[in-house]
């Protein structure tokens, strides 16, 4: 009986393909193919692409000029009013495109009837989804140009303070806070440098492809692409209106956008713990707890390290989707959209908190100062001193472990031992070895390039400066 009635009232619905069916649709599979309730997000891409072709068309004498003023006239009318929220998006009529589209003939008749001449939906969407992802791509190259900049001015603040360095979690060494922040500048940096790379292959223009093998027409793909910023067009038709590459490409260096950002928001939360007690992290971007009163919980960092597997996840989607697609257009392709508009959003939300978040920290001098006093941080210095007096590396070693054995046991550090406990584990050990003990002693002999010392975080602040300002946005 319900099905009956879906039927009845489906069929008085023209099918927008027209002429080769006889039956509508069923409404399930209206439902099932629908796009338009996300690609709707593609309309100004979709516009503009228009506007580029009609004005082509004309150009080559393929439509007349009073059907590209009527198109031009019709479809800014469909931008304004989809703007102004008015725009009426019909599930039956599946896509952003065929939406616009029928909106066009309803608004100018003929004209809005030629538009789609020596296209198809495949170069069409292909064409859309090159353009949004490439503005939004420089919408995120931005964020991470402000993020990159917030560890610079976070090394700038405090270019004297220091902090124990890890490995395995375990205090190593110490290390400037300065240098630590610019670590960070590094991921970014290459993850600009990603973006930067993959848009060569994104910016080409797919327009002209139409179905899969081209077209008729005596179009001209070149000046269209020109027109539209692009910096080429695509070489083989089938391909263009296959690939998803770029997409898949920028899910990728996504992922590694979202795998930097995790690290970050897994340090955010351990600092921000008492057990480390390394930072306060900004009340505006801290949550309270419903029930402990006490609590100031770093949920931002938390989500940015739980949003990172929905990231991670679609990148697999997509990649899985497009293993076994024959060439060239499949409607499995459709699935590319949503996994690309979720990671825009996940990706540009988790840069833009995790900017409020870097720029808000404040270092806790007094924990990091002790920190960097306890945990045997300068081990390695006191076996380079002994090096420097000439005992074999693996030696020195050995009479360090042995010092720091000593000093596990009574429960003190090396920098508590005397001058005489210390000659009695080597006598080539003199006065001079309390500056190695010291922390900045340590910071300040790792004097080379990439390392800690003072003289080379400042050298790599200023490049890092510089570097900012030769890359700007994409
Ligand atoms: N909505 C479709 C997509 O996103 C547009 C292309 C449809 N093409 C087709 N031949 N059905 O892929």
């Amino acid at each position: 009986m319900k099905s009956q009635n879906r039927k009845t009232s489906e069929t008085k619905r023209e099918k927008p393909w027209g002429g080769r069916f006889t039956q509508a649709t069923d409404s399930l599979v209206e439902r099932f193919t629908a796009s338009v309730h996300y690609d709707w997000r593609l309309y100004r891409h979709d516009i503009r692409g228009s506007r580029a072709h009609a004005r082509m068309l004309a150009r080559r004498g393929i439509i007349g000029q009073d059907d590209l003023e009527a198109i031009i006239k019709g479809l800014d009318e469909i931008e304004h009013e989809i703007e102004q929220g008015v725009f009426r998006w019909r599930q039956d009529l599946e896509d952003v495109h065929m939406n616009i589209e029928r909106a066009l003939v309803e608004k100018v008749g003929e004209p809005g009837k030629r538009l789609h001449t020596a296209r198809s939906r495949n170069d069409q969407v292909a064409l859309d989804v090159r353009m949004y992802l490439r503005d939004e791509m420089g919408r995120i190259d931005r964020l991470l140009a402000c993020l990159q900049g917030s560890f610079v001015a976070q090394a700038k603040a405090r270019s004297d303070l220091l902090m124990p360095g890890y490995t395995h979690l375990q205090r190593a060494q110490p290390v400037l806070w300065a240098h630590h922040m610019l670590a960070y500048f590094e991921m970014f940096k290459r993850d600009r440098q990603r973006l930067k790379d993959l848009l060569k292959r994104v910016n080409l223009c797919p327009l002209g492809s139409a179905a899969l093998a081209g077209t008729g027409f005596p179009i001209d793909r070149e000046t269209v692409a020109r027109e539209l910023d692009f910096d080429g067009v695509t070489a083989n038709s089938m391909d263009a209106v296959g690939d998803r590459d770029f997409i898949i490409e920028f899910l990728a260096a996504s992922s590694l956008i979202m795998a930097h950002l995790s690290r970050l928001s897994e340090e955010m939360v351990l600092w921000s713990s008492s057990e480390f007690s390394f930072v306060d992290l900004p009340d505006s971007f801290c949550t309270g707890s419903s029930i402990m009163p006490q609590k100031k919980n770093p949920d931002v960092p938390e989500l940015v390290r739980g949003k990172t597997g929905r990231v991670y996840g679609h990148l697999m989607g997509l990649l899985t989707t497009l293993k076994g697609l024959p060439l060239a257009y499949n409607r499995d392709l459709q699935e590319d959209k949503e996994a690309l508009f979720d990671t825009i959003d996940t990706v540009a939300m988790s840069i833009e908190v995790m900017i409020g978040v870097v720029s808000g920290m404040k270092p806790r001098r007094d924990r990091l100062a002790s920190a960097v006093k306890t945990g045997f941080l300068t081990a390695t210095d006191l076996a380079d001193y002994l090096v420097g007096r000439g005992v074999p590396f693996r030696e020195a070693h050995r009479i360090v472990g042995q010092a720091v054995a000593m000093c596990v046991e009574q429960g003190r550090e090396l920098t508590d031992l005397s001058l005489a406990e210390l000659k009695e584990l080597s006598p080539l050990i003199e006065q001079d070895v309390f500056d190695v003990l010291a922390p900045e002693g340590s910071v300040g002999s790792r004097n080379v390039p990439g390392g800690t010392a003072p003289h080379q975080v400042k050298t790599a602040i200023s490049r890092a400066e510089d570097w900012l300002n030769d890359n700007g946005a994409l």
